[in-house]
């Protein structure tokens, strides 16, 4: 059967596009290792084990600082971190309740917090100021409040 010329150009185009959109998947799924949770980064939600039972920001190594947060309606804990300029901080997020976000304005973070999984996130801060990190996702009535603030010093 004759197949259209324009018709075969669709197709080609068609072909194309599933091939650009199979290979960007490929791509960040495995070259730059952006895959969904593994049971390591799943929490009980109403059960918070360690780190999460004591959310805090703690040095790891020098300029390396670990913040576990915890997120729930409408705050995080905790809501002030001082760290010093040039620090690189993890940030590690769970949900105690519903679907949060975290967002810190003009970095690189944006990511869910869902209850049970947890949200990992790395800022580095190499001017001083002071940064909010903000709920992004509606949860409710005072959700325009849940924020806290970070201050590089
Ligand atoms: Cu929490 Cu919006």
């Amino acid at each position: 059967m004759p197949i259209e010329r324009l018709e075969k150009y669709f197709l080609w185009a068609a072909g194309a596009v599933l091939l650009v959109f199979f290979l960007t998947v490929s791509v960040s799924a495995f070259a730059w290792g952006m895959q969904l949770p593994n049971p390591d980064g799943r929490v009980d939600p109403e059960n918070l084990t360690a780190p999460f039972d004591k959310p805090e920001l703690r040095e790891i190594a020098p300029g390396q600082y670990e913040a576990v947060l915890t997120a729930q309606t409408w705050a995080f804990l905790p809501n002030k971190l001082d760290i010093p300029v040039g620090s690189t901080v993890t940030f590690k997020i769970t949900s105690k309740d519903i679907i949060h976000g975290f967002e810190i304005p003009g970095k690189r973070a944006n990511v869910m917090i869902i209850p049970g999984q947890v949200s990992t996130v790395t800022v580095k801060f190499d001017k001083p100021g002071e940064f909010l990190y903000i709920c992004h996702e509606y949860c409710g009535i005072a959700h325009h409040v849940m924020f806290g603030k970070i201050t590089v010093a």
